[in-house]
């Protein structure tokens, strides 16, 4: 009777003792041999003790380090990511307090993260803690505690208003808030006449993403052809290509998702594999002739009254379509895309040509 009481409570212990160190090893050992049978003095030996079970693995990092230090180790992969994105706009820029339902989605952690598992174009609620884009808004940080957590938080491909699908790798991450913001009134060429009440008119301000893809400016048709660049199609990752090339220190590339620094010192590592020996971003002088081309489409407009010096517009304006129109792709290509032309130049630079020759028209 004793015996096998004893019997019971060792092997729970062996059990205890496993799973212990199963924490650590993923199989337990094989118990020891059971201790001598309860028959009298001279009895035959007992059973062999239960092996014991082999032990649950234990979870990744369960002990506190083991998923940590993948990450947070003595290497500095991880700080100097934080010292870069520490100088990018997205960490200083100040606009990640823009916290209403319909602006938090991309102007703050809390909304971005929202929006991915809703689906909604807005918020439930303004968020009132807001942190600006960060490590946890495009990587999953702190879920898994394993290396994975680097994974990004999506790189679902995005459709725009008119059916035009980007899908360009890693890219696709930055395309789920620097995409255009519905245009209204939108003017129809060969139509009526619109109404402009906001001095702001035109795509909110990230449409680098739908300039890439080519679509939403005003296609009024002109001498140039409405095509796309080599850029479109054939940068694997599109902006993750460019805006993190190699990084150099916290100036430009990498986390900083910079491509100048101080407005001069371009960081070409993005460009060089295709344009070799680029050394700045105005190959060809492509760039000199789309910042003409919207420098004549703004006098113009300024010309008429309908434009401020900053770019803004004196509202309200009732506009003939072409005008309405010249107003959107100025507004398009040089105050929201801000590229001067280097993600598409050839859409660039036939909305603003073929909105100069149907100004008066
Ligand atoms: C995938 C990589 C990764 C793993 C794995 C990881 N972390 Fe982190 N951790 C980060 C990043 C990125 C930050 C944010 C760094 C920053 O903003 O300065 C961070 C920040 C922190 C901070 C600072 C406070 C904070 O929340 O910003 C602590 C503390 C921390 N981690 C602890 C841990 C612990 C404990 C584990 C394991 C249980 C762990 N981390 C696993 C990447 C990781
Ligand atoms: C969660 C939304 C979000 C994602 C994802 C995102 N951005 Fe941004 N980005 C913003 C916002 C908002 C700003 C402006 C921040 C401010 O002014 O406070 C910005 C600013 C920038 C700027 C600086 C613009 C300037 O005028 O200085 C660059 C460059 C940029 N983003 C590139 C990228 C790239 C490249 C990616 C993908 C790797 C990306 N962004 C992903 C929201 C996002
Ligand atoms: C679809 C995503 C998105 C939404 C929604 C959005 N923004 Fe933005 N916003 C951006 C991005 C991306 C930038 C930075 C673009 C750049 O610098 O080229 C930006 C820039 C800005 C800026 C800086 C402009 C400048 O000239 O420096 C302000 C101010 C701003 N947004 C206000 C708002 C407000 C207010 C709302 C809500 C009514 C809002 N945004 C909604 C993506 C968005
Ligand atoms: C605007 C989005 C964005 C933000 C903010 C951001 N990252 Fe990243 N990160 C990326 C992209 C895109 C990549 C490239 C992924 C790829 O090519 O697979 C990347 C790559 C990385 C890598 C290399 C991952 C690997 O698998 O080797 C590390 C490490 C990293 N980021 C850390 C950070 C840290 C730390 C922060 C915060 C300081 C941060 N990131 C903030 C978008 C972002
Ligand atoms: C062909 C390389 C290339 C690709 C692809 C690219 N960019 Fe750019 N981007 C540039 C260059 C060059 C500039 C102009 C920088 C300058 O003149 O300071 C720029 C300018 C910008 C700006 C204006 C603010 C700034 O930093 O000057 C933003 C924001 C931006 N890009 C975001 C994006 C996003 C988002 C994508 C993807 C949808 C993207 N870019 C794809 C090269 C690229
Ligand atoms: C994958 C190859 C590739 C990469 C990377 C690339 N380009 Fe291009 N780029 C081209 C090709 C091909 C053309 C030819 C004309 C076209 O289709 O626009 C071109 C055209 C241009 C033009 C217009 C030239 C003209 O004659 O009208 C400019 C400006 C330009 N690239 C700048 C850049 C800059 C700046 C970078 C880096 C930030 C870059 N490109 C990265 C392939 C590339």
């Amino acid at each position: 009777m004793i015996s096998s009481k004893l019997l019971r409570v060792a092997s729970s212990m062996l059990l205890v003792f496993c799973l212990v160190f199963a924490i650590t090893a993923c199989e337990g050992p094989e118990g020891p041999q059971g201790p001598e049978g309860p028959q009298g003095a001279v009895g035959p030996k007992g059973d062999k003790g239960d092996p014991g079970d082999p032990g649950d693995p234990g979870e990744p990092g369960a002990d506190g380090t083991a998923g940590c230090i993948t990450c947070h180790d003595m290497s500095t992969d991880l700080v100097a990511r934080v010292v870069q994105w520490e100088t990018s706009t997205h960490a200083i820029g100040g606009n990640f307090n823009r916290n209403g339902t319909s602006c938090a989605p991309c102007h703050s952690h809390e909304g971005f993260r929202e929006i991915l598992e809703t689906g909604s174009t807005t918020t439930a609620a303004s968020i009132f803690n807001p942190t600006p884009v960060g490590c946890r808004t495009c990587h999953n940080i702190h879920q898994d505690y394993e290396k994975s957590d680097y994974e990004l938080a999506t790189v679902a491909p995005y459709t725009f208003e008119g059916g035009v699908t980007f899908d360009h790798g890693t890219g696709n991450l930055c395309v789920h808030c620097h995409y255009p913001r519905p245009v209204s009134p939108m003017p129809v060429v060969g139509g009526a006449e619109v109404t402009i009440t906001n001095s702001r008119y035109g795509p909110h301000y990230g449409p680098q993403s739908s300039m890439i893809a080519g679509t939403g400016g005003y296609e009024v048709p002109g001498s140039l052809p409405y095509s796309n660049s080599a850029h479109t199609s054939m940068i694997a990752n599109s902006c993750v290509d460019c805006h993190m090339g190699t990084p150099n220190g916290d100036r430009t590339g990498g986390h900083t998702f910079s491509m100048t620094h101080d407005g001069s010192s371009p960081n070409l590592s993005g460009c060089t594999g295709c344009h070799s020996g680029a050394d700045n971003f105005d190959v060809n002088g492509a760039v000199t002739e789309i910042t003409a081309l919207a420098a004549q489409l703004k006098q113009l407009l300024m010309d008429d009254g309908i434009l401020n010096e900053s770019g803004l517009i004196n509202t309200p304006q009732t506009l003939s379509a072409n005008k309405a129109g010249a107003v959107l792709n100025w507004r398009f290509v040089w105050y929201g895309d801000d590229s001067k032309g280097v993600h598409n130049p050839k859409y660039a630079r036939a909305l603003l040509q073929n909105s100069i020759e149907n100004y008066n028209k």
